[in-house]
């Protein structure tokens, strides 16, 4: 792409469904009509001619604001979540950043909230982050993101979830589940499911990670995996949905089981139109 610094370009990798392909071809159509109409860009579906219902879903925006308009638009995402019913979506590159390798955009998204230590929702209403030159404290400076800048992704946030899952209390449903959360500074939190024998008390896997989190003072979240003994993923329950976007905002959501990664989900896509503090 000769313009590829300022292009504005988001790629996905969508894995259909066997035999759902026509309905997928007929959304993606729909897709790419509204898009183009309603003035956001411009969208197109490649077919991957060596893996069997594979499509990279190609998106070029007018530019940054035009994607976030995109995302935040009722009839875009009603297509979206229908895709989403069809077909196994991984982002590849997000939304309206330059497209550069995946461990750059993950440092600038790092860099964008690392200075800001408030939670999912606070950071995402206003900017309050750090003056100016002010001086980081003795905290932020010790968990401060070289660790993260050097070797970026070279944390197994999944094999941390598989290990977190060997510990799950699932006596009743006999249903182990791991989570792992990593912070924007690269640290990992992991959780397993806690059962109860009032059925009722059990907490999840991923909320029990989150809760660990908090309590140990981190409050910026770039990834969560999810790891359960299965072969279709398992995605996170809705309370955990709620939970997670309160206190870590767009989420990447790895789902696994104990061989193999499973897909790579935006947690915007797995609770559209959320109920959050803003509606209060
Ligand atoms: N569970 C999780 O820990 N996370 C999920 O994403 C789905 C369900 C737990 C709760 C309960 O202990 C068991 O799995 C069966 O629902």
């Amino acid at each position: 792409m000769s313009d590829s610094d300022k292009a504005r370009l988001s790629v996905a990798v969508v894995d259909v469904v066997a035999g759902r392909e026509p309905d997928f071809l007929v959304l993606a159509g729909r897709y790419r009509a509204l898009i183009a109409s309603k003035g956001y860009g411009r969208a197109e579906i490649v077919r991957d001619e060596g893996v069997p219902r594979r499509f990279y879903a190609v998106r070029h925006w007018i530019d940054a604001a035009a994607a976030e308009r995109c995302h935040a638009d009722a009839e875009v995402r009603e297509i979206t979540s229908e895709i989403h019913r069809l077909a196994k979506v991984s982002h590849v590159v997000h939304g309206a950043r330059k497209p550069e390798p995946r461990h750059i955009t993950f440092e600038d998204r790092r860099m964008r909230i690392e200075s800001d230590r408030r939670t999912g929702f606070e950071r995402r209403l206003e900017n309050r982050g750090r003056a100016e030159g002010e001086r980081r404290t003795g905290r932020d400076r010790r968990l401060g993101p070289r660790r993260l800048r050097d070797r970026p992704m070279e944390v197994d946030l999944v094999g941390a979830a598989r290990r977190a899952r060997e510990h799950a209390e699932a006596a009743f449903s006999k249903f182990k589940v791991g989570a792992a959360l990593q912070t924007m500074d690269g640290a990992i939190v992991a959780g397993c499911n806690v059962e109860n024998a009032t059925y009722g008390l059990t907490i999840c896997a991923e909320r029990l990670a989150m809760f660990k989190a908090l309590s140990e003072g981190h409050r910026a979240f770039a990834r969560i995996a999810i790891v359960a003994d299965t072969t279709a993923p398992t995605p996170p329950c809705g309370a955990c949905r709620q939970i997670l976007w309160e206190f870590g905002g767009n989420l990447e959501i790895v789902l696994a089981n104990l061989t193999e990664e499973k897909g790579t989900y935006r947690l915007e896509d797995l609770l559209p139109l959320p109920f959050d503090r803003r509606l209060l």
